[in-house]
């Protein structure tokens, strides 16, 4: 079978790389790749800005068996509804399913249909009503543009001063156009945040191994946030009794409401959560995987991706079977300084040392804004790598990931120093 990946990031390199090692698999293509995948997949730029019928095409022209779709901006635009009705496999939520991630008041709505745990919420298209609001509840709170906005739709609010300004960032100036012309103020939910990530065929969830991120750019979780600067595998603070809560409170009452609304879900699903004092609550949904998270899932998992995906698509899940490595996984987010800010970075310049970096035991690089330059491998984004290793337990496999990522150079680049404290302080302490 040949598959189809479609993405640029670190989430996309690790999809190519776990698909490779599979005997199903032959031809893999990846639209539009980068450096990293390149080495596996054969790289190709199919212009989707007009709608996916091109890719479609691709699709169809390559005799591709299996699409799957890396990030969520293109499931929220309707690539599964193109695929679909043209005959051919693909892996993701239909868009009326995206809305999951598409939409937060949408989101919340489900959940509240499935009484599933979340923060307290009411969502505004008034910049006044949403201020009043605001000095109701009082500070700190959450504000979010209810659509797509590239990670920086959240805004969590120390003041009211902030929440205001966040507000009428908005709703007033259109700081994310119509993405951010509904917002939806939230409670602030505090405790240890993690994900969870389920396969669905429409009636089957099938859990994938835990993990947790590190969201802000900074060491001790300081500073604006970002995609995910490094994360790990499996996450401590998920133990089996709050796994099966998660799957029991969260995923199997949203999956039915989902399905009573006539949007049968199938794809991947990523539950944000806190892990409160009251237990687990919903901060967001995401209807593909997470990155950097997939970065320490895919390498646990000791099966064939390609099956379980393959059995996710037709609807056979229940008798589907993962197995998972008894180890863990770290991966830390090497990043242009001055990222998130786009503004704030340069790009072009070349990455030394991978192959030093590869050397270091069970180590691997994936690559996320990295483009080849006359042969070389420079870096072309934010997030630029994702060193990632294996090991024993969490020390062992962040120990190595650090080794890798000293082995490697590039101008200015910037990673945190602190991947996995919290894990790290439960396996010394005890507790985080
Ligand atoms: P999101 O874009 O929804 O993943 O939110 C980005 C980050 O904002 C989350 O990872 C949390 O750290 C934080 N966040 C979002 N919602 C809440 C909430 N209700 N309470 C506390 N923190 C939140
Ligand atoms: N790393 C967080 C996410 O992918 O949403």
């Amino acid at each position: 079978m040949n598959v189809l990946v479609v993405g640029s990031g670190g989430r996309e390199h690790t999809f190519v790389w776990k698909l490779s090692q599979s005997p199903r698999v032959d031809r893999i293509f990846a639209v539009p790749g980068n450096a990293g995948m390149a080495a596996v997949a054969e790289c190709h730029d199919v212009p989707t800005a007009a709608g996916f019928d091109e890719l479609a095409d691709f699709a169809e022209a390559n005799d591709v068996g299996l699409t799957v779709v890396g990030p969520e901006a293109p499931l929220v635009a309707g690539i599964v509804d193109v695929f679909e009705e043209r005959g051919l496999r693909v892996f993701g939520p239909n868009a009326a399913a995206a809305r999951l991630e598409g939409s937060k008041e949408f989101a919340k709505r489900i959940m509240e249909a499935a009484g599933a745990p979340t923060g307290a919420y009411r969502a505004f298209t008034d910049a006044a009503a949403a201020r009043a609001y605001v000095d109701d509840v009082g500070a700190p709170i959450v504000v979010k543009a209810d659509g797509l906005a590239a990670g920086k739709g959240v805004v969590v609010c120390q003041t009211l001063a902030e929440a205001h300004a966040a507000v009428d960032d908005m709703l007033v100036d259109g700081a994310f156009g119509d993405a951010g012309s509904t917002v939806v103020i939230e409670e602030c939910l505090v405790g240890e945040e993690a994900s969870f990530t389920v396969f669905c065929d429409g009636v089957t969830a099938f859990p994938l191994a835990g993990s947790q991120d590190h969201k802000a750019i900074y060491d001790g979780d300081k500073g604006p946030n970002t995609g995910g600067m490094g994360a790990y595998s499996p996450a401590p603070v998920i133990d089996d009794a709050l796994h099966d809560c998660i799957m029991t409170d969260i995923v199997a009452p949203v999956l039915d409401a989902m399905e009573a609304e006539g949007h049968v879900y199938r794809g991947i699903l990523y539950v944000g959560l806190m892990v409160t004092v009251d237990g687990p609550k919903v901060i967001e949904f995401n209807c593909r995987l997470g990155d950097p998270e997939t970065q320490v899932i895919l390498p646990r998992m000791a099966s064939d991706l390609a099956e379980l995906i393959d059995a996710a698509v037709d609807g056979r899940l229940a008798d589907a079977e993962a197995t998972w490595r008894d180890d863990a996984c770290a991966c830390v987010v090497m990043a242009s300084g001055g990222y998130p800010d786009s503004a704030n970075y340069t790009t072009g310049h070349a990455i030394s040392g991978l192959d030093d970096a590869a050397q270091v035991e069970d180590a691997t690089v994936f690559h996320a804004g990295t483009s080849l330059r006359d042969g070389s491998v420079a870096t072309a984004g934010g997030r630029v790598l994702g060193v990632t290793a294996r090991g024993s337990d969490i020390a062992e496999a962040v120990d190595r990931a650090y080794r890798a990522t000293e082995c490697i150079d590039f101008h200015n680049a910037h990673y945190r120093r602190d991947i996995g404290h919290r894990a790290l302080a439960r396996m010394t302490h005890g507790g985080a």
